[in-house]
């Protein structure tokens, strides 16, 4: 478990980089955070409901205009990957790699960029560990270039520009829940936000006082969006609502609902697994917020989780071997829930401990199922400027 840097600390490293690459100290360094969802997996393009914290780690973005028409983007993350274009030239794809993620953002509101930007990017976000470590770079360029250029967005719009950066720019077919949680979340708080008509409502969640805390585990297994099954569950949920006839399976309440996807074929049965997933999750997430309101014990909360990753294993089956058998450690080790976070197909766990027992959870999890990383998060601050 690796110290973070402090947001001053973490703005003077990148100005300090910014200035040694490009001569000049950057006009600001701005942050977006990366995410673990707490529960509505798979919920957030069928119109349901999401429950995320935004990380203590945060992707930075040093930023200054230029006059010669160049997109000039430099990583601290990736060495000798630099990217120079010009931003008349920007069309989706190219530049590709970690690039494309603050390009497609640049492309998005390229209308009102003038002659060019320096842009070094640096950043603490796991990336590949199903942690939106692309959504916080994303965020973190949109905030960056709505303050530099004094651009009228809103929030919402601020989400909608990052997000169809990844969309239409990197190509990665992906929902709301990320850009959100990165833009919306505040330190203390979990994001109930509602989809479908945008609607949130910040959920305090004081684990620490409850003696509690979070788990996050890096399976070390990666995951990508753009070529993994992830188009393919969309898909297959369209499928289910077309045939279920309506617009988005969450408007659908209830299991007994969905029994007419099962029409004896093997396609329908496997539909009524995705959609039953779909259902059931999404009231997951209005279970654990009523737990979590009513002031009870959190520790329930733990058994939501843990049904959460049967049902992602089972129904929607986009776990992996490597996630179950962090799930059925942590759990062997005294957790009272855990569960598979993200998109699946690789990425990390998610597991709710006794603050006591992080220790303990953290090696069994190293030890019999080969973890190489886990975290304790707090439920921490969106996007905003650093300085
Ligand atoms: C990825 C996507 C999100 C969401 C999750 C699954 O993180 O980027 O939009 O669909 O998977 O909940």
């Amino acid at each position: 478990m690796s110290e973070l840097p402090t947001d001053e600390e973490a703005a003077a490293r990148a100005a300090a980089a910014f200035t040694g690459r490009f001569g000049a100290a950057p006009e600001g360094v701005w942050a977006a955070p990366g995410r673990v969802n707490v529960i509505g997996e798979h919920t957030d393009y069928n119109g349901g409901h999401v429950l995320p914290v935004a990380l203590p780690h945060t992707t930075r973005a040093a930023v200054a205009r230029r006059d010669d028409g160049r997109l000039v983007l430099v990583s601290a993350q990736h060495p000798g990957a630099d990217a120079d274009v010009a931003v008349a030239e920007l069309e989706p794809g190219t530049p590709g790699g970690w690039a494309g993620y603050p390009a497609g953002v640049v492309h998005q509101l390229r209308e009102a960029v003038p002659g060019g930007l320096s842009l070094l990017v640096d950043g603490d976000v796991p990336a590949g560990a199903g942690l939106s470590s692309s959504a916080a770079l994303e965020c973190a360029v949109a905030v960056a270039l709505r303050d530099l250029l004094d651009l009228d967005l809103g929030p919402d719009e601020l989400v909608d520009v990052a997000r169809r950066a990844e969309n239409d720019f990197v190509g990665a077919p992906t929902g709301i829940l990320d850009q959100s949680a990165s833009v919306l979340c505040t330190a203390g708080h979990a994001l109930h936000l509602d989809t479908r008509d945008r609607g949130s409502e910040q959920v305090p969640l004081d684990l620490e006082a409850a003696g509690l805390a979070l788990l996050v585990v890096d399976s070390g297994t990666t995951h990508s969006h753009a070529d993994s099954g992830y188009g393919d569950r969309r898909r297959e949920c369209e499928e289910a609502a077309r045939r279920l006839g309506v617009g988005l399976l969450c408007e659908v309440t209830g299991v007994d609902a969905l029994a007419p996807l099962d029409d004896g074929t093997e396609r329908g049965a496997l539909l009524l697994r995705r959609a039953r997933h779909v259902v059931t999750e999404d009231a997951r997430v209005e279970e654990v917020v009523g737990l979590l309101r009513a002031g009870g014990d959190p520790r329930e909360v733990g058994a939501v989780l843990t049904a959460g990753h049967a049902s992602l294993r089972d129904d929607f089956e986009v776990s992996v071997p490597e996630l179950d058998a962090i799930v059925e450690t942590a759990l062997a080790a005294g957790a009272h829930g855990a569960r598979m976070v993200g998109g699946g197909f690789g990425g990390s766990a998610v597991a709710l401990v006794d603050a006591a027992a992080v220790d303990d959870v953290a090696a069994a999890v190293a030890g019999r199922a080969g973890a190489p990383r886990s975290y304790v998060v707090v439920p921490s601050a969106g996007a905003r400027r650093l300085s």
